[in-house]
This record gives C-alpha cells, sequence and structure tokens, in this order.
C-alpha cells in the first residue's frame, strides 16, 4: 500500500493549476446516461472516484476512452441497469446512478451504500422524491431495486434538507419524467448548476438555474442529444491549496480556478490575515503578517463548506489564538482530529463544536488517513511539522486529489510517495 513522507518546514511557492471538479464531474457522467449521442467531457479529474464510476458504466454497457483527462462516452447500448455493492460501497456517490436509470429505462437495482466513514449518510430523500414521482421502490437483500414502467411522472418535491447528489438525482430523474417537475429546497452547489447548466444545453428546460428552487420540464424518456461539456475547477482542490500556502505562510499562485466559487474560504482566509490577487483564472496567497484565529461553521453552498472543514482546523493549529469549527452537516466528520492530536495539535472536541488553540509546534508522526478530506488536512498539518510525518491509507487522497504529490513538489515541498 501506498503512503505519504512529508518533511516539513520548508516554504513554498510557484504555482499550481487546479483540476476538474470530481463533485460536478460525477454527475455530468451519470447524466450521459439519459443520452444517446457520443460526447466529450474535458478537463475530467483522472482521480480513483472517476475510475470507480468507469467501472461500473463498464458493467452498465457504456461505450467510453478516457484519456488525457478528456471521457469520450457514448450511452446508446446500456444492457443493464444494476449497480451492485463491490462498487458502490467504495464510492457512495454512485448512487447518482439510480435517477438517470430508473427515468430511462424505467427499472434498475442500486446497493445501497451503507455507512461510511462521516456518518450514516442515509439516501431516503433520494428515494421518497422518486416514490414522488411514481416509482416503486423495494428495498431487498441490501439493493434498491426501482421500477417505473410507465416512466416517472413530473411532481412537486420539498426537500426536507438540503442534499447535493440528491438534488443532482431527481433533476436527472426529471429532465426524462413525463410533465413538469417542480423541486424546491434544492442545492444551489456550483456542481448542481453545471449539471443543470448540461441538460439545458441538450434541450432539457429548466426554470430557477442557481436558486433553491427549479421548474423542470421532462422529455418524457426521449434519449437526449448532449453538447460537449468543460468540468468546473474543483473549489475543494483550490481551496487546499490555498490553505497550503496560508499554513506555510508562503506566497502561491493557484491557476485554472475559479474566484466566484470560492467566497467563503477567501473570505476566512482574509480575516485570519492573508491577502489575495487575481489576474484571470490565477488566485495569488500572499503571507499573513500574523495568522488570527477564524471562527467557521460549515454549510450548505454559498456557506462555508464541509469539504474544507478538515483543512481549515489544520490551518488553525498555526493562528495565534483559539479558533472554533462547527460542523454543522455531518455527524461524524472530525475523525481527523486525532490524527492531528498525534501530530502535536491542542484540540477540544465537543460534540459537533472543535475547538483549536494555537499556535502549536507540530511534531512529525505517523498517522493515517481516515477519509478524503481528513487526509488533506494531515498533508497539509505535516507541510508544517518539525520532522517527517508518514501518511499511511493515502488511497482516501487519491480518490478525489489528482496528482497530489507532484503538485506539491511543484511548489518545493519535501513529499514523497512510497511503498510499505
Ligand atoms: C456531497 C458531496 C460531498 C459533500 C456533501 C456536502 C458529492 C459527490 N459529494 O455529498 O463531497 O461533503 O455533498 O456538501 O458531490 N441527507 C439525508 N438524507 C438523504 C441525503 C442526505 O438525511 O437522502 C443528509 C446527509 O446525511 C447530510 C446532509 O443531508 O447530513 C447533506 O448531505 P448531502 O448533501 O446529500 O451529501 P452528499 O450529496 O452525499
Amino acid at each position: 500500500m501506498d503512503y505519504l513522507r512529508i518533511k516539513g518546514g520548508k516554504k513554498l511557492g510557484g504555482s499550481v493549476a487546479i483540476s476538474g471538479a470530481k463533485n460536478a464531474a460525477l454527475p455530468l457522467m451519470a447524466a450521459t446516461l439519459l443520452g444517446k449521442n457520443r460526447l466529450s467531457l474535458h478537463n475530467m479529474p483522472d482521480v480513483a472516484d472517476i475510475q470507480t464510476l468507469l467501472k461500473l458504466f463498464t458493467k452498465l454497457g457504456s461505450d467510453y476512452e478516457f484519456s488525457d483527462n478528456t471521457l469520450r462516452i457514448k450511452n446508446d447500448a446500456i444492457d443493464s441497469t444494476v449497480a451492485n455493492y463491490d462498487i458502490v460501497r467504495t464510492m457512495r456517490a454512485s448512487i447518482l446512478v439510480l435517477g438517470p436509470l430508473l427515468a430511462r429505462f424505467g427499472h434498475c437495482e442500486v446497493s445501497l451504500p451503507g455507512g461510511c466513514a462521516i456518518g450514516q449518510r442515509p439516501i431516503d430523500l433520494h428515494l421518497s422524491a422518486l416514490e414522488k414521482m411514481g416509482a416503486h421502490i423495494d428495498i431487498r437483500q441490501g439493493y434498491v431495486v426501482a421500477t417505473a414502467e410507465n416512466g416517472l411522472q413530473g411532481a412537486r418535491i420539498v426537500f426536507d434538507k438540503v442534499t447535493v447528489t440528491g438534488s443532482e438525482n431527481i433533476i436527472m430523474a426529471a429532465a426524462l419524467a413525463k410533465g413538469t417537475t417542480h423541486l424546491v429546497n434544492v442545492a444551489k452547489e456550483p456542481e448542481v448548476v453545471q449539471l443543470c447548466r448540461f441538460l439545458e444545453a441538450a434541450g432539457v428546460r429548466i426554470e430557477g438555474i442557481g436558486s433553491d428552487e427549479l421548474t423542470i420540464e421532462g422529455r418524457d424518456r426521449q434519449a437526449l442529444e448532449f453538447a460537449d461539456i468543460t468540468v468546473i475547477p474543483d473549489r475543494i482542490e483550490a481551496g487546499t491549496y490555498l490553505c497550503a500556502g496560508a499554513i506555510t505562510n508562503s506566497e502561491l499562485s493557484i491557476t485554472k480556478a475559479a474566484k466566484e466559487h470560492l467566497e467563503a474560504v477567501i473570505d476566512k482566509l482574509e480575516k485570519m490575515g492573508f491577502y489575495f490577487t487575481y489576474n484571470d483564472d490565477t488566485i495569488t496567497i500572499h503571507p499573513a503578517k500574523r495568522i488570527e484565529p477564524v471562527e467557521i461553521t460549515t454549510s450548505e453552498y454559498p456557506g462555508f463548506p464541509t469539504d474544507m472543514q478538515a483543512q481549515f482546523m489544520a490551518l488553525a493549529t498555526q493562528a495565534e489564538g483559539t479558533s472554533t469549527i462547527e460542523e454543522k452537516l455531518f455527524e461524524n466528520r472530525f475523525m481527523h482530529v486525532s490524527e492531528l492530536l498525534r501530530l502535536g495539535a491542542d484540540i477540544a472536541l465537543n460534540g459537533h463544536l472543535a475547538t483549536i488553540k494555537g499556535k502549536t509546534e507540530l511534531c512529525g508522526a505517523d498517522v493515517m488517513a481516515t477519509d478524503l478530506r481528513a487526509s488533506s488536512a494531515l498533508v497539509l498539518a505535516a507541510l508544517v511539522s518539525g520532522a517527517k510525518t508518514d501518511i499511511h491509507r493515502i488511497y482516501h487522497l487519491d480518490r478525489g486529489y489528482e496528482s497530489l504529490e507532484k503538485k506539491l513538489q511543484a511548489l518545493g515541498a519535501d513529499i514523497e510517495r512510497l511503498s510499505e
């Protein structure tokens, strides 16, 4: 198994290009199940989660090629509508095939994702929305067995909670339903917006894109003609590299980034004393005179993203004073705390609230990655740890960060990937 060895204490500099957003690429790929033509998805990140979904697509009978960050795909000969446990358990976002398969083929069987490191993460909202659209849903031997023999019907659906993949699933289902679907309390994440634009360019009428209410005119099971698309930049990867600049208090630039998707993250970094300059799609972070503590509460977009919480916790260990981080979205997303403590951080946990006292001198240690974003917090902490840090189980990082160690090496970090 691979692990990362980082020798901390070096200033970083230079620039790094941001990859396409994994969380935008996954629903766009799922949406291609609604279409019949060959198309290209550009700026696809080459990360393990994308490979996992491609593995599932092979089983479904999809025809595709993936090279040089471009996916050429055609889904006119799908001959299976089963997403099996082996794949879904490695990536719960595989649930994104549920809406499109059901809407297009009237039947599908998708394994329940089960538990994951950051909490229960149910899919009840996906299922109840599909039932409202006329689907019959059974849970059999760990599988969601969904049928809608005469297709899905448009419906009015009010989401109880804001759910990103839940919104995406139902938007895709509504695109091929019969009649109009009104969705209320929809996620507004940029990844959801890009999915809507992709469907719109394929002829689906959608009103309210970017707001929390959508009206979608379904195409009554008529397969769509998609246009090529370029995946938006990964705002979480971008935020992580900005944090790499911040924690080492270095000047560095990220290129191919979308500043408009990073407002909450940049706002917090500014409050901590860093400042920014911008040039087209390049964002440069400049060192702080003194790193100030910060108060963070995670929320849905455009609020502060839960996917950046762990990285800011690592950064808060270097602030002069006491910071707080409140996690509002997931009940168990503080797995990184015990590993940060091993590196010498001073963090107290009380339910959903973490209190971080800084500044602490971090030491090197062996640590273990527990989920995707928790792992990146360990990488950031290791960049300022006195001696060497070995980060194990980095398959979590490989799920969502393209060429992480190469990008950090290019910024001047002393980091290598080794095998144990
Ligand atoms: C997506 C992102 C993930 C991010 C999360 C929150 C992808 C592939 N993943 O995950 O990186 O951390 O949004 O921004 O885009 N919930 C229910 N019932 C449901 C669905 C969700 O109770 O049917 C709850 C969840 O347990 C959680 C909250 O709603 O507390 C938000 O989860 P959700 O937005 O669905 O997260 P994901 O879409 O899985």
